[in-house]
This record gives C-alpha cells, structure tokens and sequence, in this order.
C-alpha cells in the first residue's frame, strides 16, 4: 500500500515538473499577462472581473474572490471533474512522460458503480470502433461516399474524427465482447440499449455517419450520427446525457475551435455539424455549433472565459429573430458582445455548408459575419417596431417593461460602456432623456459615492467590482452596508424601523450580488426567530453572500468595539446620512410626462428587483 504512495508521488512529481500551468489553463481560460503573472476569469465562481491569478514562476493559480487555488493537478481535477489518476493520465500523457504501471485494480469490474473515466473510456473505444468502421473497405463505403459527395476533405475528417456505425444490430456490442469491456459502461454512454422484453443488449447507432463530441479537451463525450439511408429517421441521433455530456454546455466543435477562438478572440456559433466542419474546411477556425438546441447560459460560461466577441450565425431571419431574442437575455449581463448576422440577407444559400461550397462563397460568409447586429440593437429595433406611431403612453410602457425585463437580467450590473449604449438606445425608442433612463435603473454598480457628493450619472458609470469582499474587509464601507453591518450585529435595529424605513437596505440598492443577496436574507429574517449571524449563514445560497455576510459582521463589531452603546449611536448616525444622501439622490423635475415616466419606471424596476432578484444568484458552475 504505502509503495503505492510513493510510486504515485514520484508520478506527480515528474509529470508537475513537466506540465505548464500556464498552457493547461490557457487552453480553457484565456489568460494576460499581468507583470509576473497572468490573470483570467475564475472558472469555479460566476466571475465577470478577473479574478484568477496564475503564477507561472510557483506554478500554482489561486482566485482572490472565490478562493479556490493550487497546482495544476488541483486545477484539472477541478475544471475536468476527474479523478486524481484522471488527472494524471491526462497531464503526463500532454507531456510525453510514461508513467510507471498502475497495480491491478482490486475491485473486479461488475463488483462496484460504474466511474466517469469508464464511460469517457467507453466513448473512446467506440469512437475507434467508429473510425475502423469507416476506413473498412465494404463496410465504411457508403459513409466515404456521403463524406466525398459533401465535399468533406481528407484532413476534416481526421481533425473532427468523422466515423461510421455499420448497418447491424450489434456491431459495438461484439467487439466489447471480444475486449472483455463492462457494457454498462457503454449503456451509461448512450451507445447500448437494452430490448425491454427480451432484456437483449443492442447497438445504439447502426447505418449512420457518426460526428464525435468532444469536451473542451478533446475527450469524446457523445456522438451524434447522422443517417445514411434517406430513409432512416431521425436525420441526426444524438446520444443521450450522461455524467459527462451535458449537452446545453457543450459546443460541437469546441476543442478543435478554442485556440482560434482565444486568438481571434471571437467565436462564431453556427447551427449544424456540417456548418461548423464546412467553416473549418474554409479556414474559419473559430466555429462551432450548439447540438440542436437553443443557446443557453451554460454556452455563454464557457464562451466568456475564451473570448470577448460571440457571432451567432443564423441561416434565416425567423429562427435568428426568435434566437437572437433568447441570446440577448443569456449573454446581457455576461461581459461579452454579441453579435447577430444572418445569412439570408446576403444569399439564397440555406445554409454557410452550402454557400461554401459555392465560387466565391467564403467571402459572402465573411461579409455576413462581419456585418452582424448586436443582439441588444437587434432587440431594441424588434421593441421599436412593434410600438411604431404609438404615443408617449405606449412608447413609455415599451420602455417601462423594457427596463424591468433588463433590471431582472442584471442591468445594474452591465458593464459601464455597455450599460450607456442600452440607455441611448431605450432613450431613442421612448423619445425621452437619457439621464432619466439612468436614473430609473435600479443601483449602478459603480454608485460608490463620495459621501455628500452630489449623485453623478456619468461618474457612477465607472469601474466597480463584482463582489465587494475585499472592500468589505478593508476599503471604504457605503452608508447602507455601514447599516447591514450594524444589522447583522443586532438585528433588533432593524425591528425598530418601520417597512418605509426599511426600505433603505432594499437589496436593489446594494452594488453586487453578494450584498444584495444578503441584504434580501436580512430583511426575510426579520420577525423570525433566524436573528443572529448563525441562523442566517444557512438561509444565504452562495459563498459569496455568506463571506460578506461574516466580513461586515466581524467589522462591524471590531469598530464598535463589540460595545451596544456605540452600535447604535453608529447606526443612528447612518440613519441619517442615508436619508440626506437619498434625499440628495431624488430625480430633478423636468416635465409632467417624463416625471410620471419616470415614476412608472422606477416602480417597475423596483417590482422586478424584488420579485425577481434572484434570477441573478445564478447557479455555480459545476464542480463547486
Ligand atoms: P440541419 O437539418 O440544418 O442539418 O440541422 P445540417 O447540419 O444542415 O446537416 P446536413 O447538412 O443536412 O447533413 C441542424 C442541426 O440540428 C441538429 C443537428 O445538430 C444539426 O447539425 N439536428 C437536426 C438534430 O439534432 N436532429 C435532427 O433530426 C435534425
Ligand atoms: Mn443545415
């Protein structure tokens, strides 16, 4: 056993040595360079600064808001979800080292659950299988001609490792046999079925062309398989989920397209399998497809850690008018442009497959996807339609239910440039003011103002954080955290406002998410018997509001000295600084119309802040 542990760190040992933290991550996370180290959004919390340092000379990473850290093995471990041996296998593989041989597994196969590196080694196994079939003289040819008739080159079929299924029942199945595989592995896979009345185990993809799936990393998660025989259907099978395909944040394509993607720092979602290959083909390198379904926010994770520019590339106005309309809500809050181009404004072709097939049709595809929309645009031009030669009324309501929908997304959180282009543009289509619009949109994230300055729409568009923890240790505490912190020590303060009164820590008006959440718990605790720090840690879903939660309470306490006195004198007197400040804050009058708009808008976005705040306590990633 301990001769074991000495193999395996004499193992570690060597492949760390060889392994460049710097390559690893960068292959998933782009990374710059920031004096000795590198810096890229953190992949283990929901980052939009970044928050990840890697350093090169330590070979370590360590995140300064999440607080994750540790050496690459840590890294991959995590990012990849494997199994130290995983993990190991795959570093030393990447740097040519041969590890000493693994001792014999002592758990016989069939006796314990089937792991993940099981099934990532089942979709391996059939992914050759795949291959031999394809290259097979008899049985691989009608797939090598469908291949040559779509005008698939020689080289794409080895860079996406375009395989075939033969046309029988149990062509997988033998040659599992014949390796003496667990076929659970490959039922968990997707790639067995069992007949229920029979209890007999049968090839999942039989007769068709068989695309690889694979994972950033280029492990083959899934396939999808298109049918040969016109008659077949569906024209394209895609295996089911598993433990290592989750098909909505999973990119076909991904690991062929992420160093294109990283450099060119944009990448182009396209439909389909035969899009992305025929792009690939042409020399746009930084292409992909979503399997068949929508965009999801899962995608978008992935896109933003890579590049700062997402292109989704539609065939016809109809589905991109619908998609475009969903990307808009999925990527509006993520620090990334998205770009809208179809291909029906510049070709008949049905899709980019087809119209790169034809004399000249690389550059129209260039042309169409240089020629793109952003999405935000594209959405606003859609509300401006549909309230054409309407009065202020309804223009006003457009705008209204626009900025409550744009609040729920995170507006608040929306980068500075960004932020103002989506006021000029909701300003253009109501017909009113700028600075009004501003004004209605609940707590700009960088609203941290110089107490007694008078509030300033244009400074309040600069930089800001996107979680306070740090400020919240050290830098200058905002009146209302002043007053959460005061809260948290002695929640009885808080009983002895009245709900106007309370109003003040409404979470709207806090910066970021953390302190939002928290302040959101706070005012649901009262009443409750949830009354100390204790008791309202569990009732916070993310870390991140539990640190700040645990900061300001510490802080808070050392200030005052842990003395009640002086607690409340401290809140008191932020009491009253909130007030002036909110007073000083309070919307100039300018105009009947716009001050009844403006009244609306705020009402609205207050309604979705609070019913809706929770929308932006996303999910972490997985893996944490
Ligand atoms: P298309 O029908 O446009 O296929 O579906 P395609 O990519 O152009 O394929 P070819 O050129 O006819 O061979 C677009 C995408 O939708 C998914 C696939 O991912 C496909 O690439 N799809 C389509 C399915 O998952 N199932 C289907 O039955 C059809
Ligand atoms: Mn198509």
């Amino acid at each position: 056993m301990s001769n074991q542990i000495w193999q395996d760190d004499g193992d570690k040992q060597r492949v760390r040595d060889a392994s460049d933290i710097i390559r690893i991550i960068g292959e998933v996370v782009a990374l710059k360079p920031k004096g000795r180290e590198y810096a890229g959004l953190c992949p283990f919390h929901d980052d939009h600064n970044p928050s990840m340092a890697v350093v090169p000379h330590k070979q370590i990473f360590h995140c300064f808001v999440c607080g994750t850290g540790g050496d690459v093995f840590t890294f991959v471990r995590k990012f990849h979800k494997m199994e130290f041996r995983e993990a190991l296998e795959y570093l030393a593989q990447r740097a040519g080292i041969e590890l000493k041989p693994r001792r014999r597994e002592a758990v016989e196969p069939g006796q314990e659950g089937i792991s993940r590196s099981q099934i990532h080694e089942a979709n391996a196994v059939a992914a050759e299988f795949f291959k031999a079939i394809y290259n097979h003289a008899e049985h691989g040819r009608s797939a090598r001609t469908i291949v040559e008739q779509r005008g698939i080159s020689l080289a794409m079929v080895e860079k996406f490792g375009i395989g075939a299924s033969p046309d029988r029942f149990d062509g997988l199945l033998m040659t599992i046999g014949k390796k003496r595989m667990d076929p659970r592995a490959f039922t968990e896979a997707g790639l067995l079925r069992t007949k229920l009345e029979t209890g007999h185990m049968y090839d999942t993809f039989r007769n068709r062309l068989m695309f690889p799936i694979s994972d950033m990393i280029g492990r083959t998660i899934a396939f999808g398989g298109r049918k040969i025989d016109e008659e077949d259907e569906p024209k394209y099978l895609n295996s089911p989920e598993s433990r290592v395909f989750n098909k909505s944040a999973t990119l076909f394509g991904l690991a062929q397209a992420s160093r294109a993607i990283q450099v060119q720092r944009t990448a182009v979602i396209t439909e389909g399998y035969t899009d992305t290959i025929a792009c690939h083909q042409a020399g746009l390198e930084n292409v992909v497809a979503t399997l068949g379904t929508a965009l999801t926010r899962e995608h978008a994770v992935v896109l933003r850690r890579l590049c700062d520019r997402v292109v989704l590339l539609f065939d016809g106005d109809d589905a991109g008018q619908r998609a475009a309309d969903r990307a808009a809500e999925i990527f509006f809050a993520e620090p990334i442009d998205v770009v809208v181009a179809t291909l029906d404004k510049v070709t008949d072709a049905k899709d980019p497959d087809e119209l790169l097939k034809r004399e000249g049709g690389l550059e129209v595809l260039q042309k169409a996807i240089a020629s793109g929309v952003d999405v935000l645009r594209y959405r606003f031009a859609r509300v401006a339609r549909s309230v054409e030669g309407g009065g202020i009324a309804v223009r006003s309501r457009a705008v209204e239910e626009e900025v409550a929908r744009l609040a729920d997304l995170g507006l608040s959180d929306v980068e500075p440039v960004r932020r103002r282009m989506i006021i000029r543009e909701l300003a253009r289509l109501a017909d009113i003011g700028e600075e009004t619009i501003a004004r209605a949109i609940p707590v700009a994230r960088g609203a941290r103002r110089r107490p007694g300055a008078p509030p300033d729409t244009t400074a309040s568009m600069n930089e800001g954080p996107a979680t306070s923890i740090t400020r919240l240790a050290n830098g200058p505490l905002r009146t209302i955290e002043a007053l959460l912190g005061c809260a948290l020590c002695d929640p009885s303060l808080l009983a002895t406002l009245d709900e106007n009164a309370r109003a003040i820590l409404a979470p709207r008006r806090f910066e970021t998410p953390d302190l939002q959440e928290l302040a959101g718990a706070v005012l649901d605790a009262l009443g409750t018997s949830a009354s100390d720090l204790g008791s309202l840690l569990p009732m916070l879903a993310t870390t991140e509001a539990q640190s700040a939660a645990t900061i300001l309470q510490a802080r808070t306490d050392r200030e005052t000295t842990s003395d009640p006195d002086r607690l409340r004198r401290h809140w008191t007197e932020c009491l009253r600084q909130a007030h002036l400040e909110s007073e000083r804050a309070a919307p100039l009058a300018s105009g009947a119309d716009t001050d009844a708009l403006l009244a609306r808008i705020a009402q609205a976005a207050g309604r979705s802040q609070r019913f809706g705040g929770d929308l932006k306590v996303y999910p972490r990633p997985n893996g944490r």
